[in-house]
């Protein structure tokens, strides 16, 4: 096991120098030295020294990065594509957007090696088209690449070309899923594709294409330049590595602090400056909405994938929102409910249908207009989605209800136009109905 406590700057190192998102600025800490490295040590090796990182995937799964690109077939003859999803739209995630801002060289220089490692000419960099000032910035870092010569025909003597095109979407949540995004970069509407045929082996125009996160890839220079040994020095056996957990809701210091996988959500916490003064931790979701929520009893967990997976939940995309006891779970659920019933793209009946009905229940509990028995029909309601809908948008939506009745069942039944007729059982600790007491 190694380093899990502490801040890890390697990714944010320099991002108060103001020329941090420059070439040159970039160029001053090493910037594009790994590039040399890994043309040097063949596309193969890249592969096998990514897999021994245990690098995971930063866009919300953590799947194996060398696992994924060694599925990428060999000699097949057809063209590669790498693809990076900057689509970041999860609500409460925001790691990759500054990152894109203020350090795009880092992603830039991993997009060079990546390609290199599956054999790719082209890659796409897909960002939502709200967001003009990182498609700006990611754009004018692209064009600096250009003109330094490490991007384009035969990147500094190597005989590797690679064209990188900056593609904006036209912002829906559903294009950061994989096959939707690459749906929409072929110019249709992006909805998921059936699964397999997975991206690696028919992906963008039927052909190879690894999709990866913003963070993930950018990470990619730092483990060539320090290797598997360095990158393990962080982290869990099973979570290696660092992360920019990026702290939102009720704290003093809002922000992206980058620390090894395996820090507790209370140390990070201290990190935010803890929660807003006079207040505590209610509950809290380690990576965004689609995750399920903890409680204060889980602040000393460690953050890495297994750990919350234990404890019931996911990292997710590894950004915390913290709500403190002023909070009402059934407006905050019904807010996310709201979120993926706008959200969701309608291609199959369970979600599109059931982010609706899950939406107008909720609606009438915030309301105090709610029934006891409706809180089944929620249940059952979940229950059909989860697991049964064509993508993991309908399993997201499915799950902010059920983990909130977990925990805060009462904060439900106050919202029921009965709620007078339930007590609260100080013996039993949860709200009864009068006539079982
Ligand atoms: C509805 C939905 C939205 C998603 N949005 C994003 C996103 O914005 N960025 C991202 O990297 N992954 C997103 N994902 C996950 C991607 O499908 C995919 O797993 C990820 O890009 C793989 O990259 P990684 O292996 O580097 O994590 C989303 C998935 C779903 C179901
Ligand atoms: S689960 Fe929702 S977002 Fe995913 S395909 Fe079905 S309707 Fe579309």
């Amino acid at each position: 096991m190694g380093q899990t406590s502490g801040l890890t700057p390697v990714l944010t190192a320099h991002w108060d120098e103001p020329d941090s998102y420059k070439i040159e600025g970039y160029r001053r800490h090493g910037g594009y030295d790994a590039v040399a490295k890994a043309f040097a040590m063949g596309p193969d090796s890249v592969i096998s020294l990514v897999k021994d990182s245990g690098l995971r995937g930063r866009g919300g799964a953590g799947f194996p990065t060398g696992l994924k690109w060694s599925f990428v077939p060999q000699n097949d003859g057809k063209p590669h594509y790498l693809v990076i999803n900057a689509d970041e739209s999860e609500p409460g995630a925001c790691k990759d957007i500054p990152l894109m801002m203020a350090n795009p060289h880092s992603l830039i220089e991993g997009i060079i090696i990546t390609a290199f490692a599956i054999r790719a000419n082209h890659a796409f960099i897909y960002l939502r088209g709200e967001v003009p000032h990182v498609y700006r910035r990611i754009s004018n870092a692209v064009r600096e690449a250009y003109a330094a010569g490490v991007l384009g025909k035969n990147i500094a003597g190597s005989g590797f070309d690679l064209d990188v095109v900056v593609h904006a979407g036209a912002g829906a949540y559903i294009c950061g899923e994989e096959t939707a995004l690459l749906d929409s970069l072929e110019g249709r509407r992006g909805q998921p594709r059936l699964k397999p045929p997975f991206p690696a082996v028919a992906g963008l125009y039927a052909s190879p294409t690894v999709v990866n996160n913003v963070e993930t890839i950018a990470n990619i220079p730092s483990i060539i330049n320090g290797g598997v040994d360095w990158f393990r020095s962080f982290g869990t056996e099973k979570s290696p590595g660092f992360k920019l957990f990026a702290v939102s809701g009720h704290v003093n210091r809002p922000g992206i602090y980058e620390a090894p996988l395996g820090i507790t959500m209370r140390e990070l916490l201290e990190h935010a400056g803890g929660v807003r003064n006079g207040h505590k931790v209610k509950f809290w979701l380690p990576g965004g909405s689609s995750v399920p929520m903890l409680i204060e009893e889980h602040l000393d967990l460690p953050l890495t994938y297994e750990a919350m997976a234990e404890a019931g939940t996911m990292l997710g995309t590894g950004t915390p929102m913290v709500f403190d006891e002023t909070t009402s779970v059934v407006r905050a659920v019904t807010g996310w409910l709201k979120f993926y019933k706008h959200e969701s793209c309608g291609k199959c009946t369970p979600c599109r249908e059931g982010t609706w009905f899950i939406t107008d229940l909720l609606t009438r509990f915030e309301a105090g207009t709610g029934k006891v028995e409706q809180l089944d029909t929620l249940n059952q309601l979940c229950g059909q989605i989860m697991g049964r809908s064509f993508c993991a948008l309908g399993d997201a939506a499915a799950t902010p209800f059920p983990a909130a009745m977990k925990y805060f069942r009462d904060e439900f039944i106050a919202g029921t136009e009965t709620a007078a007729d339930f007590m609260f059982d100080p013996q039993k600790s949860m709200m009864l109905p009068v006539v079982t007491r």
